[in-house]
């Protein structure tokens, strides 16, 4: 079937105006400083995020369901009261292990009532919060905890025993507290939360003080720690209101999980800060289940991403039609390339196009957006939200004509740019020429200003939306026993963007195999992550190296796809 380039949009068309009824209107009238009129600061000019986002909020709506949470068999529904006083409380258990502004407090636990409730209480003490996906083994773990020296890991007592054997490596690691029964010598959570007070006067912060850090992939090194801070809750909450669209009697569900910075920003701070009810879905994906959160809990906006919703289109248009999707009124999607099929599959089963988004860790909130006002083209990441100018530019960082791909950048200066990349100043400092941010993205725009994504400008691999170094991994398979060298690269896929795939040379007396190549897949799945392995394995003689011996990931991608390898000048044969 021919599917039109544009989804038309027509303001009388809707039943709930949108809060941004005119992109252009909205866009001219625009500044951050009239912006912070909608957040709360205090009468000294300091702010704190978690004030912002639960604790004003008490006294009005208090008795409304903040999170409903789902798991395989409980559910938990804290109200805006609940989760204010109960982080209240955390911020006292930490007080009392002397946690002070500026120490790094980490969260290690899955999607659970203590973990929203900690990561807000952390913040109201001032320290700096962070949190590791769950799904991480010890190796990703050590890197995280010992590059930011955090003091104190909230964890569970399944999660507990991933820091085990590498707890003698992190000297800086004070605490360990524990959610669950069998916390042993360390910090039993509930104990010490029982005994706690539910007064706590939040800390003041200076706007710039640090909040929150999230390690994310770059082309090279070790994951790095980008530092947000109190104030990026302005454009969280602007973008929320604008872009998810929240009203009051929303019923929001983000399905980002909390260990990335999509499931922080826009599955806590945003919503909240906007006093919306959330849906959290605990449990393992299965299309069944999703589709009956949306019937149950009668969700009228969704903010998910391109994998999921594909693997929603893989189970058909039969079993939509079991459930009542009806209450659904806007869809988002965002960290990934949003395929047409999508947008019309979005159309057909629920009646609506899924609204693509851009931004990364680094930005802290969404900077190009479809407005549920304003017409999708299709494929297009959208338009730059008001008072962000973002531009596609040459190596020299000049605007390069419409329609015409180059490097994605963005005037800094927006309230969500992260102040630092932790302990490392060069790699923060190598973001910025020519007066611009540099993203790493390469786009085009077109002559009405929408952005299109062409892909990444290094070698950053984006699987299933997760954002993955190829370094991490390749240091992780040279610890094989088997394994001499690797090169890693993101090889496109229908499902989840890119899988990886792993180029291996072995060491002499070890044979290619099958065996080998599952061996070698769980070996990287315990160390660092379900999503971060190589699905796919190819044995090499020998790689592509410079002659300063670096491997050659682009020449490695180019044979894979098939492409011409082009320069090889470098090469060291
Ligand atoms: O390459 C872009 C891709 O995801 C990267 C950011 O990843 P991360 O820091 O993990 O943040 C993910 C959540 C925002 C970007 O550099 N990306 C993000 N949004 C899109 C996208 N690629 C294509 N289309 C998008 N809408």
């Amino acid at each position: 079937m021919d599917r039109p380039d544009i989804v038309k949009k027509d303001i009388s068309d809707f039943t709930i105006k949108p809060n941004m009824d005119n992109y252009d209107s909205f866009c001219e009238d625009f500044s951050w400083d009239l912006m912070k009129k909608e957040i709360e600061f205090f009468v000294d000019g300091s702010i704190n995020a978690a004030h912002i986002a639960v604790d004003r909020h008490v006294q009005r709506l208090g008795d409304k369901v903040a999170f409903h949470i789902i798991g395989e068999d409980w559910e938990k529904h804290p109200t805006y009261k609940d989760i204010s006083l109960l982080s209240n409380k955390f911020a006292n258990v930490l007080k009392k292990q002397n946690i002070e502004k500026g120490d790094r407090v980490f969260i290690f636990l899955p999607r659970i009532e203590e973990m929203y409730i900690s990561f807000l209480g952390i913040l109201k003490t001032g320290a700096i919060a962070s949190t590791l996906f769950a799904a991480f083994g010890p190796d990703a773990l050590l890197d995280r905890l010992s590059d930011s020296g955090a003091k104190i890991l909230v964890t569970d007592s399944s999660l507990k025993e991933r820091i085990k054997d590498i707890r003698n490596q992190l000297p800086e690691l004070k605490k360990v507290i524990v959610v669950g029964d069998d916390a042993g010598d360390d910090i039993h959570f509930w104990d010490e939360m029982n005994k706690a007070s539910d007064k706590f006067d939040v800390e003041h912060m200076d706007p710039k003080d640090p909040a929150y850090m999230l390690y994310t992939s770059g082309t090279t090194g070790k994951p790095k720690g980008v530092v947000h801070t109190h104030y990026d809750i302005v454009q969280q909450h602007l973008t929320t209101k604008w872009i998810l669209d929240l009203h009051k009697d929303d019923v929001y569900w983000c399905t980002a999980d909390p260990g990335w910075v999509t499931g922080i920003v826009y599955g806590i701070l945003g919503p909240l800060s906007n006093g919306v009810t959330s849906v959290v879905d605990a449990r393992r994906f299965s299309a069944e289940k999703w589709y009956g959160i949306i019937n149950d809990y009668k969700v009228t906006v969704w903010y998910t991403a391109p994998t999921a919703i594909r693997m929603m289109m893989k189970e058909g248009s039969d079993i939509t039609s079991k459930y009542d999707l009806s209450s659904l009124r806007h869809l988002a999607s965002v960290g990934e390339p949003l395929n047409p099929e999508a947008i019309w599959w979005g159309i057909d089963s629920l009646g609506l196009a899924f609204h693509d988004n851009w931004w990364q860790t680094e930005t802290g909130g969404i900077l190009i957006a479809n407005y549920a006002s304003m017409n999708v083209k299709v494929g297009s990441m959208g338009r730059p939200f008001p008072g962000v100018k973002a531009a596609v530019v040459d190596e020299n960082g000049v605007e390069l004509p419409v329609n015409t791909e180059g490097d994605l950048v963005i005037m800094p200066g927006w309230p969500s740019m992260m102040i630092g990349i932790w302990n490392n100043k060069e790699k923060y400092d190598s973001y910025f020429n020519n007066g611009w941010y540099y993203s790493g993205d390469r786009a085009r725009m077109d002559d009405e200003g929408y952005f299109w994504f062409v892909g990444r400008a290094d070698d950053v691999i984006n699987s299933a939306g997760h954002r993955v170094g190829p370094f991490e991994v390749e240091s992780a398979l040279v610890e094989h026993p088997a394994i001499t060298e690797a090169g890693v690269i993101g090889k496109p896929d229908d499902m989840y963007g890119e899988i990886i795939k792993a180029f291996i040379s072995l060491k002499k007396g070890h044979e290619p195999s099958d065996e080998l190549k599952q061996e070698i897949k769980t070996f990287i799945k315990g160390k660092l992550a379900g999503h971060a392995y190589p699905k796919e394995i190819e044995f090499r003689d020998n790689l592509p190296k410079t002659r300063s011996g670096k491997i050659m990931r682009r020449v490695l991608k180019c044979q894979e796809m098939g492409l011409p390898v082009g320069d090889t000048s470098t090469l060291e044969d």
